[in-house]
């Protein structure tokens, strides 16, 4: 297949290209893609080296599929363009994941939605998808009613600026800045834009998204979303009340069979996920699990998954396998 990876040089656009090479996706040929400034270097993809080109010569080669992680205006703009040149494109920013002509996919939670006429297909925002990965075999057992999550972000879901901002903090060196504040030895409660209701963008596309993605508008969601000085992954404490009361090892056992999940939880001998742990892993890791004391039928998880990977470059290479697979691509 010809895949165009737009945004390849970008800090989600070089993991997808590790994870197409790792999952050995069948890249027949490879078109890196950024903006015109970057035109001409070169990325590594398989031991070879490609140079870079900008969108209207990739659109020009026809690609089968794009994987765009370019930022939301370079995709209203440029994802139509290559739709209508015959690609499929999987976007991993926010411009059309609430379109409700377009899907909206975690393939381990819904990749049954998908057709052949989709062809803009939008990736969810990084803290959404690990969450809903842990949540689905939840709900379909003991149907979900409320879910209250507080993040715990890494500086690489905001960038290459955002990493070098980090660094240079902590290395004592002046730099331009990602954030307001200072983010090293500090922690923004703050991610993506305020909002009329006083809520950021963030916490509102997790509450939009979460419905979208399991197909369920009566689950209620409120989140906080903060981010902090780490860089492996996202992590998220999440409290769920359920319609029906559980059974614990039943939920443990329910998680453990979860495809993309894998539970790391052994209190005893202080096992629990983190985010160094989750650190290139295309799983999202679920632990503390417990009771929430308080409440009848309701649940304490700890969701951790590297967000680059499962929050972005994994998702978006496993929507194409699934289309791959399905005949659809
Ligand atoms: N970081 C995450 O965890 C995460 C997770 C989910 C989704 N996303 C989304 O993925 C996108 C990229 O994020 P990132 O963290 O990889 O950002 P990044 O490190 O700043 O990279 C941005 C990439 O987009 C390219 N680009 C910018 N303007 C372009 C244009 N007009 N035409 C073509 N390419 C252009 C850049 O090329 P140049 O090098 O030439 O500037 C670069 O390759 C964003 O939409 C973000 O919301 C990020």
């Amino acid at each position: 297949m010809k895949v165009a990876v737009v945004g390849a040089t970008g800090l989600v656009g070089s993991v997808m290209l590790k994870v197409l090479a790792e999952r050995n996706f069948p890249v027949t040929e490879l078109i890196p893609v950024a903006s015109a400034k970057s035109a001409g270097k070169e990325v590594d993809f398989k031991g070879k080296k490609y140079k870079v080109v900008t969108v209207d010569d990739a659109i020009a080669m026809k690609p089968d599929v794009a994987l765009f992680s370019a930022g939301g205006s370079t995709s209203l703009e440029q994802a139509p363009r290559f739709a209508e040149a015959g690609t499929v494109v999987i976007d991993n920013s926010s411009a059309w994941r609430m379109d409700p002509t377009k899907k909206l996919v975690v393939p381990e939670v819904n990749a049954n939605v998908i057709t052949k006429e989709d062809k803009i297909i939008a990736n969810p925002n990084c803290s959404t998808i690990q969450m809903v990965v842990a949540l689905k075999p939840l709900h379909e057992k003991y149907k979900i009613k409320r879910v209250v999550v507080s993040t715990y972000q890494s500086v690489t879901g905001t960038g290459k600026k955002a990493v070098d901002q980090l660094m240079n903090e902590r290395n004592g060196i002046e730099g331009a800045k990602a954030y307001p504040y200072t983010i090293d030895l500090n922690v923004i409660p703050h991610i993506d834009v305020f909002q009329d209701n006083g809520y950021t963008k963030e916490e509102m596309k997790m509450i939009y998204e979460t419905k979208k993605i399991m197909g369920d508008d009566s689950i209620r969601v409120t989140a906080t979303t903060v981010r902090i000085p780490v860089m492996g992954g996202h992590s998220e404490s999440v409290n769920i009340e359920f319609e029906n009361d559980f059974d614990l090892a039943e939920v443990r056992s329910l998680l453990e069979q979860q495809e993309g999940l894998i539970v790391v939880d052994d209190p005893a001998n202080l096992k629990y996920p983190m985010p160094m742990d989750a650190h290139e892993k295309d799983e999202v890791l679920v632990g503390r699990i417990r009771r929430d004391e308080s409440q009848p039928n309701t649940l304490n998880l700890w969701v951790v998954a590297d967000n680059l990977r499962k929050g972005a470059a994994t998702n978006a290479v496993q929507i194409a396998e699934y289309m791959k697979k399905n005949g659809l691509l």
